[in-house]
């Protein structure tokens, strides 16, 4: 063979795919009336989806992620977990001013500085993920990367990914430093598990239950995953589970939070039947002159470059291929890249938090 299998490759990869920085735990994140901030404006803000909605645009293109037809035994519901996203700050505004002091943060704009030794930072999105208890069967992923000129706003998530994997973009990334802060005291299962030394070596986590504690650490390129919250006994709380369920804070109760289809009120769960995690996320530069290369758009990353690039790197291996008219919608040309810069998944977890057998469950 000429060239290294595909399954070493996506070790090495595996390996390679490091944090910048070892990450860090802190504790007390927020202030307590910085934590309140948070609440209240999740309360008062608007109704919030699925988590899998940001993934998948429609139930059809779940369906179609999975070859077309749902696996022999298996219905849409198998992939609709009760977790929900929402923002409370995104392109560095705020969407409602009772989070400033949260999201505009001196500590956090700290660690994230000391994180990146960056001379410019800049708070840029606050999102959380919250849901009851519920079986985990993510084995543990890495967050969308953001390039100039290219991120999850205008890039499919897969050509992100493959990018990403395959490392040939370092240099086009915007550094985000993530912090990432968990709030869950309901029960010991559902911690927070992540590998800092990559695919490779053994994870760390903390493990639940938690109150304001949170990692910073480069969410790109570390494999981390909430893990199974809860016992069997606490799952199923949330019934007749759709794509378009929404969650929302149960008007004039501060406390509880509502899961609705349409008008119809399917769950009622306290905020500490809840699992949250507010992921605050700041971009950082080394100085000024590399904050204008962002700023002013002087080296931004396009279609034509990504293929460029891909194809003088697929070439150096001797693959053999024809870049397509559209490369963005083009199956066969996907699937090579995909199967070229594909990465394992983690070698070990936790003997506390093994991966949820979902699919079985
Ligand atoms: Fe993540």
């Amino acid at each position: 063979m000429t060239h290294m299998d595909a399954a070493s490759r996506a070790d090495i990869r595996a390996a390679e795919l490091i944090p910048f920085s070892p990450p860090k735990v802190q504790s007390d994140v927020y202030t307590p009336e910085q934590v309140e901030a948070l609440f209240t404006a999740v309360h008062r803000g608007p109704a919030n989806g699925l988590l899998v909605k940001q993934l998948f645009g429609s139930a059809e293109e779940i369906v179609a992620a999975t070859s077309g037809k749902m696996p022999e035994g298996l219905t849409l519901d198998h992939f609709l977990a009760p977790m929900f996203h929402g923002y409370l700050a995104k392109n560095s505004a705020v969407l409602d001013p009772v989070v400033a002091s949260a999201f505009y943060n001196p500590k956090l704009m700290d660690w994230a500085r000391d994180y990146f030794n960056a001379g410019i930072v800049m708070p840029r999105q606050l999102h959380f993920n919250y849901g009851p208890p519920q079986p985990s069967a993510d084995p543990g992923h890495f967050d969308a990367t953001s390039y100039r000129g290219m991120d999850s706003t205008n890039t499919p998530i897969w050509l992100l990914s493959v990018m990403t994997n395959s490392r040939l973009f370092r240099e086009y990334k915007i550094q985000l430093a993530a912090v990432v802060t968990w709030f869950w005291r309901a029960s010991d299962r559902g911690g927070f598990t992540y590998w800092p030394d990559g695919g490779h070596n053994p994870p760390k986590r903390i493990p639940a239950p938690f109150w304001n504690i949170a990692v910073v650490a480069e969410n790109e390129n570390m494999y981390h995953r909430g893990e199974t919250s809860g016992t069997p006994d606490q799952w199923g709380k949330v019934k007749g589970l759709t794509f378009d369920s929404v969650i929302e804070g149960t008007p004039g109760d501060l406390g509880q939070w509502q899961v609705r289809n349409g008008d119809t009120v399917i769950a009622r769960l306290a905020t500490e039947e809840i699992r949250w995690l507010f992921h605050w996320t700041a971009e950082c530069y080394a100085d000024y002159d590399a904050f204008r290369i962002r700023a002013d758009h002087l080296d931004d990353l396009s279609v034509d470059r990504v293929m460029d690039i891909f194809a003088s790197d697929l070439a150096k291996r001797d693959i053999a291929f024809t870049m397509p008219a559209d490369p963005l919608n083009d199956a066969a040309f996907k699937a090579l890249l995909m199967a070229e810069y594909a990465i394992g998944s983690p070698r070990e977890y936790p003997a506390e938090a093994p991966v949820a057998g979902r699919m079985a469950a």
